[in-house]
């Protein structure tokens, strides 16, 4: 992860000694977010909402890319007056389009990446280019139900409680390690559109709060676990 050291660094000790203004230099060390996503975006605006009211202080969402020209989500993005694109991927091997997306999330010095509603598989080649560095949010208590429509899964599954899954994106679908998730009970009268609703509530919640833990490094990794009880690392 990209430290506070290095925006010091690309200004200079010279340049820091010279800047008076608290808010500027409070600016440089900001993390930056770089948010994908290829619908509505309900998971992006919970992630913005949380910079705006300073639940995530030292944070900026820089950029969010879709490979969907149309998707809501990018309009829903520049309302609020951040950076959004669309890189179609139309007619492009994997491997060559997730080339096109690390140059664009690289170019504004991304921190981290979240996806969010992001219907595309990543390749190893981005995952290798953001090490722990990417969060995926997942309406299932994973590993059950991966993959697509995970609140239909669970509710012809017949279970009784699912919810949502934050977690670090490695090769593997749906499968990196855990940084939080929040069980939500599933009633007898549940549709899928009750349920999913009640799960987006928690995805909402609990994907600031990761962020807030990932970017603080208030975790560690011990194999597959991420402690986050731990002090600060
Ligand atoms: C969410 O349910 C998320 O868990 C899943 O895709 C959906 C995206 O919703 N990965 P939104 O676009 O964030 O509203």
């Amino acid at each position: 992860m990209r430290s506070p050291g290095n925006g010091l660094a690309r200004f200079g000790l010279a340049g820091l000694v010279k800047c008076a203004n608290f808010a500027c230099c409070e600016k440089i060390m900001k993390k930056k977010i770089g948010v994908l996503l290829s619908g509505r975006g309900s998971n992006f605006e919970a992630l913005a909402e949380a910079v705006a009211k300073e639940r995530l202080p030292n944070a900026e969402i820089a950029l969010v890319l879709s490979n969907r020209e149309n998707a809501p989500g990018l309009d829903r993005a520049r309302e609020r007056g951040i950076a959004a694109r669309a890189i179609p991927s139309k007619g492009l091997e994997r491997e060559a389009y997730d080339k096109l997306v690390v140059a664009a999330l690289q170019e504004k010095s991304v921190d981290l990446v979240c996806l969010a509603g992001y219907m595309r598989l990543i390749s190893p080649y981005f995952v290798a280019e953001f090490p722990n560095r990417i969060l995926n949010i997942h309406p299932s208590l994973l590993p059950a139900f991966p993959g697509l429509e995970a609140q239909r899964q669970a509710l012809e599954h017949g279970a009784k409680i699912t919810g949502c899954t934050v977690h670090f994106v490695d090769e593997n679908l749906d499968a990196g390690p855990i940084v939080m998730q929040a069980a939500v009970r599933i009633e007898d009268a549940d549709t899928v559109e009750s349920l999913s609703e009640r799960i987006l509530r928690e995805e909402h919640r609990i994907y600031a709060e990761s962020v807030s833990i990932v970017l603080e490094g208030r975790f560690r990794m011990e194999g597959q676990r991420v402690i986050t009880s731990g002090e600060k690392v």
